[in-house]
């Protein structure tokens, strides 16, 4: 079932979201969280950095899934999103290595990748909560537009589009990673309950076709009608054009 939640600016947004995942974290201290990367999911984990600042949360026994990560780049490269969630969020509420997941990104064998990253799945899942935001194509993770549904890990070709939109995360976009490895929609889906957070008008389109009631691979995200706990955050902006 998908839920709806209109927040009047990115700041109330990114609070919501954070009272969630408190919420959840209060409620279950041992949960597994599925993160995101981007620049939406930023104002989320300030505030939780703020809640954990003042004591309100801890994350000492909830263990960590993230989405996705580029292909050619290791963990200390600048754009990785293993350095991401250390700058924006693990290395500020006390999150440690031995709770964290990553999908690899450097690797000999992609096969051998991608299971390693199941079989932690397997082990450690479900994953209670899962966060998502959302390519204006209607990515999801990167999980690209495409024919059908890849339901496991695996490795992707970028969309030229994603590679656009990320391109101002790195100098020029020749340097923008090629590939990435990511979960899967089945991994998604596995997931007891997600929040996808969309804060920029971009993204209207995508979001819209969510709530169409026509599950199409090509724009991946809508998958989620068939999920049965999702709510969708939302600014104004965004809804104002759903
Ligand atoms: C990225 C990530 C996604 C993210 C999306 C939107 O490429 N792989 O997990 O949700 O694109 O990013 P942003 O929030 O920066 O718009």
């Amino acid at each position: 079932m998908l839920q709806l939640i209109v927040c009047d600016h990115y700041e109330e947004l990114s609070r919501q979201a954070a009272r969630i995942v408190a919420k959840q974290v209060t409620n279950k201290p041992t949960s597994v969280i599925g993160f995101a990367t981007g620049s939406t999911p930023v104002g989320l984990y300030q505030e939780l950095t703020k809640m954990y600042q003042k004591g309100e949360v801890n994350f000492k026994q909830i263990r960590t899934f993230n989405l996705d990560e580029y292909v050619g780049l290791d963990k200390e490269h600048p754009q990785s999103y293993y350095r991401f969630m250390w700058e924006n969020l693990f290395g500020k509420v006390g999150i440690e290595k031995s709770q964290i997941h990553f999908p690899s990104g450097i690797f000999q064998d992609p096969v051998q990748a991608c299971n390693e990253y199941e079989s932690q799945l397997k082990k450690e899942g479900p994953i209670d909560l899962q966060i998502l935001g959302i390519g204006a194509n209607g990515h999801i993770g990167f999980n690209e537009p495409a024919e059908s549904f890849i339901l496991n890990t695996h490795i992707i070709q970028l969309a030229d589009k994603t590679i656009e939109a990320n391109a101002r995360f790195f100098r020029d976009k020749s340097e923008v990673p090629r590939q990435a490895i990511t979960m899967g929609v089945g991994n998604i889906m596995n997931a007891k309950k997600i929040i996808l957070l969309a804060s920029d008008k971009s993204k209207a389109k995508a979001v819209q076709s969510v709530f169409s009631s026509i599950v199409d691979p090509r724009v991946p995200a809508t998958i989620l009608q068939l999920h049965a706990d999702v709510s969708i955050l939302v600014t104004n902006e965004v809804a104002d054009l759903l």
